[in-house]
């Protein structure tokens, strides 16, 4: 007998979210820091496949009764997998929750012709929606970041995706060097005519440890300044806005009702089971809401989980504070913003009205009519300050 769904729960009101990763990559780009790796020697589908079922099952077992409202399938690069191997991941989800009828099943793919090729076989599996990783609509661009695709071959990409999937989305990255608010305004309204509903636009992030680091220490690669990227978040704000696709979350833009749902679920805190190497999860056990993260390394992730029937590392306990906190972090990346009075449940304390009000007279912060509290378009760009000085 299927476990019923239990009683409505402030967490859970958010949805039950499965997060699937897939460490692998063609290649490792210059500026990624995701858990993602190449095997050049080709990576044993089959045997990763039965891993992850284990996994599956093992989250189920300690999270059962749930009815899962999105899955993801993120990376790395979940399209390097085939067809069947997706099939047998969503199979292995249905077999363990009941799956909501809507669920919102997204694949990540990098948009090679290759890779293309598999959308029909992944619209078979059960994906509804793929986020492609466009990166840049210029061929130079494309290849300083060290991508194996041309535009044509994206933008051919993007019509396959559109052709087999009633929803998809692209990323591009900016604020890449020398690029001017004027390059890049041309660049996104090109990229607002393919798209269909959600775009990401992610401001580029110089990660330690990616070469894309080295080359900045040793000056060889020089990113925009704070005006210059000011004014390209500007222009991407009002662009997108104009094109009836405002900003929802701090980078991610969509028409009404065509947000990403996995995502507002992470950042509306809600409830959500990671799978595969290096996957975070939060849980809202008995004993409380339940932090997991699994072993980064893929083979040393595939020999715990054939051991133990689960590749855990890590399960912490988080306490008010870091609820509260968290929380916070996440829910103010929203345009929504957050309900104050879910704050001080989370949390076991208010927010500080002092600290508030300076943050609302200092129009880095609003709270709406409905009571909701919301960064301005002003203070978005210092999120991490207002997050900081309100969680304080
Ligand atoms: C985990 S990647 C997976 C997508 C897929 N493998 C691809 O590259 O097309 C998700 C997205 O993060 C963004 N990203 C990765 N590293 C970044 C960085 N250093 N700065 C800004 N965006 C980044 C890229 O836009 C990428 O599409
Ligand atoms: S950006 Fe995508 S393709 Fe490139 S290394 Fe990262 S996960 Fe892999």
């Amino acid at each position: 007998m299927r476990p019923v769904t239990p009683p409505d729960h402030p967490t859970r009101d958010a949805g039950f979210g499965i997060y699937l990763h897939w460490p692998f990559c063609a290649a490792k780009c210059p500026y990624c820091d995701f858990n993602s790796h190449v095997r050049h020697g080709g990576v044993d589908q089959p045997r990763f496949l039965a891993a992850f079922r284990r996994e599956i099952a093992h989250a189920a077992a300690s999270a059962p009764g749930r009815t899962v409202t999105s899955i993801f399938l993120g990376g790395g690069t979940p399209s390097l997998m085939a067809p069947e191997t997706v099939a047998g991941l969503l199979d292995a989800v249905a077999g363990a929750w009941c799956i909501a009828p809507d669920a919102e099943v997204t694949l990540e793919a990098n948009p090679t012709s290759v890779e293309a090729t598999r959308f029909r076989g992944y619209r078979a599996a059960g994906v509804n929606r793929v986020s492609l990783g466009v990166q840049a609509l210029n061929d130079a661009d494309l290849k300083r970041l060290g991508r194996l695709h041309s535009v044509d071959e994206a933008l051919a990409a993007v019509r396959v995706a559109a052709e087999h999937f009633e929803r998809f989305s692209f990323d591009l990255i900016y604020a890449r060097p020398e690029q001017t608010p004027q390059a890049w305004a041309q660049e996104l309204r090109e990229a607002i005519a393919h798209a269909a509903e959600h775009l990401s636009l992610y401001q580029l992030t110089i990660e330690p440890g990616t070469p894309f680091f080295g080359l900045a220490q040793a000056g060889r690669l020089v990113p925009p300044d704070d005006d210059v990227s000011r004014a390209l978040y500007d222009v991407t704000q009002e662009i997108c806005a104009a094109h009836g696709l405002p900003a929802y979350e701090i980078s991610n833009h969509a028409r009404t009702g065509a947000e990403s749902r996995h995502n507002q679920l992470y950042w509306r805190y809600g409830e959500y089971a990671g799978i595969g190497p290096g996957a975070h999860g939060r849980l809202v056990l008995p004993e409380g809401r339940t932090g997991t993260l699994t072993e980064k390394a893929p083979e040393a992730w595939l020999a715990r989980v054939e051991r133990d029937g689960h590749g855990i590392v890590e399960t912490e306990s988080l306490s008010a504070e870091d609820q509260g906190d968290e929380f916070l972090m996440m829910g103010l990346r929203l345009a929504e913003g957050i309900d104050p009075a879910r704050y001080a449940a989370l949390k076991g304390r208010p927010l500080d009205a002092g600290r508030l009000a300076a943050l609302v007279s200092d129009g880095l912060v609003a709270q709406r009519e409905t009571g909701r509290i919301a960064v301005t378009p002003r203070g978005a760009p210092v999120l991490n300050a207002v997050v900081a000085e309100l969680a304080a």
